[in-house]
């Protein structure tokens, strides 16, 4: 018999989560050194009395973690110290910088529409000292600022290093190994990525044109999540930004839940759509994440998180043993970008011109039998016969675009679509569409001749 099963016979809690936790100890404390083979998942299930779904779930939830890792027919085994991250979905997004001469794969902005730095830069002076590293970690002045023009009252408020950043500290805040966590989808596939190796266990929502759909959510629910995150506006990859009357709707069902929402605002100023917030309703248990990235410049590397105290407080603990908190001279910059009319006059012509480039390449689409839907933001989400071969028809023709696989919760589940982003856009619409309807229409089998 193999010499791991006796030790697990004294376990307490038969869910999978409760398997994952007893290997996990049993590898905590080197009772399963890395290297050795775990028996295989019917020789558990079968020594416990447990369904072979739930080992094999246990399985995932510690190769989620990165404690194990199967090896094909060999078998699954005990995982050496942390090295770096897996590849993961969201290594399959890019393309090599240079690979292409349009490059559409990338959701970032145009850099001739961020306004310039020069002139802010020129201005920048941080008359408060650091005294301690444990100083608060946002300008006074900027808190104040943000608090003004948050869509709803937040109980704290706290400036990290982009919303990447944001969700990143959030997950390691929220979610512990076999928890549930909900998430709209099409996700972010590095937010996927996140998720995987805080070992939680993923329920993708579905959408239609007004946000995420209440029967999904709802039944999503009953599996118990801890956390909901979701996109309120411009969503990557749809461009679907969630209506007033959906965020009432989605905020009824949660109300009689404790789990926390986490909204991710990530192109917030030149999204091109008006926002609604569940924290309107629910802002003792929402996180809002606002990004300046893609309005003020990526570069600055910030956003604000604001909203539910506990989540952002254990956030900001945390952080205290890193870094503490992001550059002050940058949230200068920003504070003074706020302040300033021909920034706020370059970020509004900005988003009329992001809006300008979706409705006229959607448009064009649609003239040649290819529905796309959305209304905002930098991304279109394209229905194709077959993504890889898309990709290839738009390589030949000079254009990157990135599969839509990546963004599917559980891989293979996805109906075929890829991403193609705007912010390089700025002419040849119509020489575009051409190629993005050939692109979507080639069959499985290959270019047509
Ligand atoms: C959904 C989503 N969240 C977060 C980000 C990253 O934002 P930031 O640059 O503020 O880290 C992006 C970038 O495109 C995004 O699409």
């Amino acid at each position: 018999m193999d010499p791991t099963l006796p030790l697990l016979t004294t376990l307490t809690d038969r869910s999978a989560t409760g398997v994952a936790l007893a290997i996990g100890r049993l590898i905590s404390t080197g009772t399963l050194a890395p290297g050795d083979k775990l028996p295989s998942i019917r020789a558990v299930a079968d020594e416990l009395g447990l369904s072979p779904t739930t080992v094999s779930e246990s399985w995932r939830i510690l190769q989620g973690h990165g404690a194990i890792e199967t090896e094909g027919r060999r078998g699954t085994f005990v995982r050496g110290p942390r090295q770096g991250a897996a590849p993961g979905r969201y290594w399959q997004v890019p393309v090599d910088p240079g690979t292409f001469a349009t490059d559409l794969s990338t959701g970032t902005p145009d850099p001739q529409l961020l306004p310039p730095l020069g002139p802010i830069l020129s201005q920048v002076t941080l008359d408060l000292p650091v005294t301690s590293y444990l100083d608060a970690p946002v300008l006074p002045e900027l808190g104040a600022n943000l608090r003004m023009s948050w869509p709803f009252e937040p109980e704290l408020l706290t400036i990290v290093d982009g919303a990447q950043d944001g969700l990143d500290r959030l997950v390691q805040a929220l979610v512990n190994v076999g928890d549930c966590v909900v998430v709209n989808e099409p996700a972010f596939p590095p937010l996927l990525d996140m998720f995987d190796q805080a070992g939680a266990r993923v329920i993708g929502v579905s959408m239609d044109d007004e946000g995420c759909c209440p029967e999904s959510l709802s039944a999503a629910l009953a599996e118990d999540p801890v956390v909901f995150f979701l996109q309120p506006r411009a969503h990557n990859p749809t461009g679907i930004t969630m209506t007033k009357r959906r965020a009432k709707q989605l905020a009824s069902l949660l109300e009689t839940t404790t789990l926390t929402v986490v909204e991710d605002d990530h192109s917030a100023d030149v999204s091109g759509a008006d926002l609604a917030s569940l924290g309107q309703f629910l802002p003792e248990r929402v996180v809002h994440i606002r990004s300046f990235s893609k309005s003020h410049g990526p570069d600055l590397r910030l956003a604000a998180v604001g909203g539910a105290a506990a989540p952002i407080d254990t956030m900001v603990r945390r952080r205290r043993l890193g870094p503490s908190w992001s550059s002050r001279l940058l949230q200068q910059v920003l504070l003074n970008m706020l302040h300033d009319p021909e920034t706020c006059a370059a970020i509004d012509r900005a988003q009329d011109e992001y809006l300008r480039r979706r409705r006229s390449l959607v448009e064009a689409l649609a003239a040649r039998d290819i529905a796309v839907g959305g209304d905002a933001g930098l991304n279109l989400w394209v229905p194709v016969i077959d993504e890889q071969n898309a990709l290839v028809v738009l390589a030949a023709n000079g254009f990157g675009a990135s599969p839509g696989e990546p963004f599917s919760v559980a891989q293979g589940t996805g109906s075929p679509h890829i991403r193609v982003s705007i912010g390089a856009v700025d002419d040849g619409i119509d020489e575009l569409a051409d190629v993005i309807a050939r692109a979507a229409t080639t069959p499985r089998n290959g270019p047509r001749s």
